[in-house]
């Protein structure tokens, strides 16, 4: 197939590098031109696993990068994976969903025989791909939806773990209005093992937005009771084992800590909440999972503080600013209020993180940030670990050079013994 997929962020470039990997013909569509030449020169501009290979593999044979829209009308599907970030009340900025859409109808306004599908993958508030992207896309082409299928078909991708996702699916959303179009759509996953699930369009936008939200509750859930297990001296990480081998609940994402960070979880609930309070809801439930992941990541610096009397002039070692481990993003990472919390409190601040500190320093110039975690913790009077990282787990000997060994742990990854967790 000929696949057009527009925007070359993490979900447009990962999902359009693995399609040209499955043997189909991938273009994608991006306004950076920095992006385009990257891609065009088989240079991931994410790090992302298993991506360069893919790229290695494909650019140059099926796959290929531009910032113009060309030669829409003769792909049959394109593919919206535009950024949809929130605004000041929490609900998703739609704007580049409607350029994106404007653009890919004034390309099948060409005149071509072909049926073509237009797909969003972007988290979309329900009612968005058959209100303005249908109605855009109809306006701009001059054809009707005969000629013109939609489909909405969310991604599952996580960071770190987006090629791995992709290419093995627990499932395949396929929001479409008519067979013809979801059909399509469940072509072009074929090669994939998958369940295929068709549903309606608004039905496709708001599993993508429950999913996210129900795994954020899991964790703000884990998180309210590893504090209450805390307060009673019991180990969180064992109760939640023990209730995770609950078939109806699972083990996953019952891990208690410094909270959820990253690109989707703190958006999509907000944008949640602020839907529904759109509608004249009151959304309690995921207020609090939002709630309780706001105060949770300072939590550690309180537990620090009550330790040390007082943080001012103390040297702070912070392992960890990814959002989570294997990747450079730090959008909503929790190691951002508890570096704000350990500034107002006048600590010196000594981060390490394996990949991340270029991106700190764009909004933390002003703290030190050190090449090897054992720098940020020699002769340190605490340590706050705020990201999974596995390396993190072999650091032994290195918390010996600390001034006093208080360390605080927000994603139980240590193994040594004198850490303490923030949730048990
Ligand atoms: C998430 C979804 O998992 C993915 O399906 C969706 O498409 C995008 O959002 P991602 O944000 O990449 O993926 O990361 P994920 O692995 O889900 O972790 C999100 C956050 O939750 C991280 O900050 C992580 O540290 C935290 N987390 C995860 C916990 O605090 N406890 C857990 O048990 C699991």
């Amino acid at each position: 197939m000929k696949i057009t997929v527009v925007g070359g962020g993490y979900v447009g470039l990962v999902s359009g590098a693995c399609l040209a990997d499955l043997g189909h013909d991938v273009t994608i569509i991006d306004t950076v031109s920095a992006k385009v030449d990257m891609i065009n020169s088989k240079k991931p501009p994410i790090y992302e696993k298993g991506l360069l290979d893919i790229l290695k593999r494909t650019v140059g044979k099926n796959l290929t990068a531009s910032t113009k829209y060309e030669n829409v009308s003769e792909s049959d599907v394109s593919l919206i994976c535009v950024g949809t970030p929130p605004k000041k009340d929490g609900s998703a900025n739609l704007d580049y969903i409607k350029s994106a859409a404007a653009s890919i109808g004034e390309e099948l306004k060409k005149k071509s025989e072909k049926y073509h599908v237009v797909a969003v993958k972007s988290t979309v508030p329900p009612g968005t791909t058959e209100g303005i992207v249908k109605t855009t896309v109809l306006e701009y082409s001059g054809r009707n939806d005969e000629d013109v299928g939609f489909s909405m078909n969310p991604e599952f991708l996580r960071e770190g773990l987006a090629v791995e996702d992709f290419m093995h699916p627990d499932r395949i959303v396929i929001g479409s209005s008519d067979k013809r179009a979801g059909d399509v759509i469940e072509q072009m996953y074929e090669k994939l093992n998958g369940d295929v699930l068709h549903t309606g369009i608004t039905a496709a936008e708001m599993i993508k937005y429950t999913s996210n939200a129900f795994l954020a509750t899991k964790i703000s859930f884990s998180n309210e009771i590893g504090n209450i297990c805390k307060s009673l001296s019991i180990d969180v990480y064992e109760v939640m084992k023990g209730v995770g081998m609950d078939h109806r609940i699972s083990p996953y994402f019952l891990n208690a800590g410094a909270g959820f960070g990253g690109s989707c979880f703190p958006k999509d609930v907000s944008a949640l909440v602020s839907l529904a309070e759109e509608k004249d809801q009151n959304p309690i439930l995921l207020k609090s999972v939002l709630d309780v992941n706001k105060t949770q990541p300072l939590k550690m610096t309180e537990i620090l503080k009550s330790r040390l009397c007082s943080l001012k002039n103390k040297k702070i070692a912070v392992l960890g600013l990814a959002f989570k481990d294997n990747t450079d993003d730090i959008r909503d990472s929790r190691s951002i209020p508890v570096i704000e919390a350990l500034i107002l409190e006048e600590a010196d601040v000594f981060a390490f993180d394996p990949m991340a500190s270029d991106n700190m320093k764009n909004i933390y110039p002003e703290i030190n940030y050190c090449k090897t975690a054992l720098e940020a913790l020699k002769d340190a009077e605490g340590c706050l670990v705020m990201t999974e990282w596995p390396e993190f787990s072999k650091l032994n000997d290195e918390f010996n050079q600390m001034k006093s060994k208080i360390i605080i742990e927000g994603r139980h990854i240590l193994t040594i013994d004198e850490k303490e967790g923030i949730c048990w």
